[in-house]
């Protein structure tokens, strides 16, 4: 396993980061633990949840993922485990069930901690902005919670540029912890959502960049195809918009280039991450310990200059930022 700063911070997190959001919905408990398991023994120790998690999947009240992380981390090292989790999506009935007020806030980490059976959270993160509240009590309110030591560190997810780039002035302004980690939705297809503002806003600022579905949500692997369609057993949905003309060529680009190297083409998806200047750690989603050990064979690859241009032919974006 190789392992990356935290943006400027000190913390040291592995280079790829594992996600739980299919916990108990696109797969059971017992195999969310055996992923945990081999996603440790393999050095992993950076674990992304959200209070919501998976509250849209049949029969699941939300809080399950950090449950069930709770329940894997008892005999764990904690000091030696990254736990990063979410706050705003709505989690209780009434005005103030959702949100990223002080109010909210408050009440949905005592929540997180007790469900994840700890006493801090490594990395705290704004699930999504919160228009109905100004950033400066967000800000405020995660302040505190550092200071209280309930926190470590803070992190935003689905912020655009301009968004965090007010929040980062915000607390240099009022001298309160900042973001230090930016979670976007981020893969070769999705491309645009990050580059190149959000991009270079981080490389300026040193702020950590950990991608969400990167292999996009599965239609990154090779599997959904023109003739078959979605694969029998998949999630399907969100992963399916991506069969397009440009999803095929790509996947097509990316399988070519894998034959070269012995790699597949999930591994080449994520090795084009590793290759890019601005990425700390790509989320992957894992239903079975298989998938996650294809994920983990992308450790430590590098695209080549000439294979990075290939893709931003095929997407057509330029990698308009420079690393300083
Ligand atoms: N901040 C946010 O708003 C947000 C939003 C979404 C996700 N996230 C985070 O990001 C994490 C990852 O998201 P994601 O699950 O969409 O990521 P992803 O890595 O793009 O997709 C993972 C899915 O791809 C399929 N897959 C993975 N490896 C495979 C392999 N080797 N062979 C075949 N299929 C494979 C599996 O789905 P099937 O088996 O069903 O095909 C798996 O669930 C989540 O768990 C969550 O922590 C955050």
């Amino acid at each position: 396993m190789d392992y990356r700063k935290l943006g400027r911070t000190g913390l040291k997190v592995s280079a790829l980061c594992l996600g739980t959001m299919t916990f108990r919905w696109t797969s059971s408990e017992e195999d969310s633990l055996r992923v945990l398991d081999r996603f440790w023994e393999a050095g992993g120790n950076f674990i992304d949840t959200a209070d919501i998690y998976s509250r849209w999947a049949e029969g699941n009240p939300g809080g399950v993922a950090e449950e069930i992380i709770g329940r894997w981390l008892k005999g764990k090292p904690r000091d030696q485990i990254v736990i990063a989790t979410k706050v705003r999506g709505r989690m209780w009935d009434g005005p103030n069930g959702e949100g990223l007020s002080r109010q909210h806030i408050m009440a949905a980490v005592e929540h997180s901690l007790r469900r994840l059976q700890t006493d801090y959270i490594d990395l705290y993160q704004a699930h999504w902005p919160d228009w109905d509240t100004p950033q400066e009590e967000t800000l405020r309110a995660f302040d505190d919670l550092v200071h209280q030591g309930k926190v470590r560190y803070l992190g935003a997810s689905n912020f655009k540029a301009w968004y965090l780039c007010k929040a980062l002035w915000l607390s240099d302004k009022y001298n309160l912890a900042r973001y230090e980690c930016i979670q976007p939705h981020f893969h070769l297809l999705n491309r645009r959502e990050v580059e190149p503002e959000l991009a270079q806003l981080c490389l300026e600022e040193g702020i950590a960049v950990i991608p969400y579905s990167p292999l996009a949500g599965g239609f990154l692997t090779g599997k959904y195809t023109r003739e078959s369609g979605v694969p029998a057993g998949s999630r399907g949905g969100g992963a399916a918009r991506w069969m397009t003309d440009q999803g095929f060529a790509v996947i097509e680009a990316l399988r070519e280039m894998g034959a070269a190297r012995g790699k597949s083409i999930a591994q080449m998806a994520l090795a084009w991450q590793f290759s890019l200047p601005f990425i700390t750690a790509p989320i992957v989603g894992a239903n079975t310990v298989a998938q996650l050990e294809e994920s983990l064979g992308a450790v430590g690859e590098r695209l080549s200059e000439e294979e990075m241009a290939r893709l931003d032919e095929l997407t057509g974006v330029s990698r308009d930022y420079k690393a300083r």
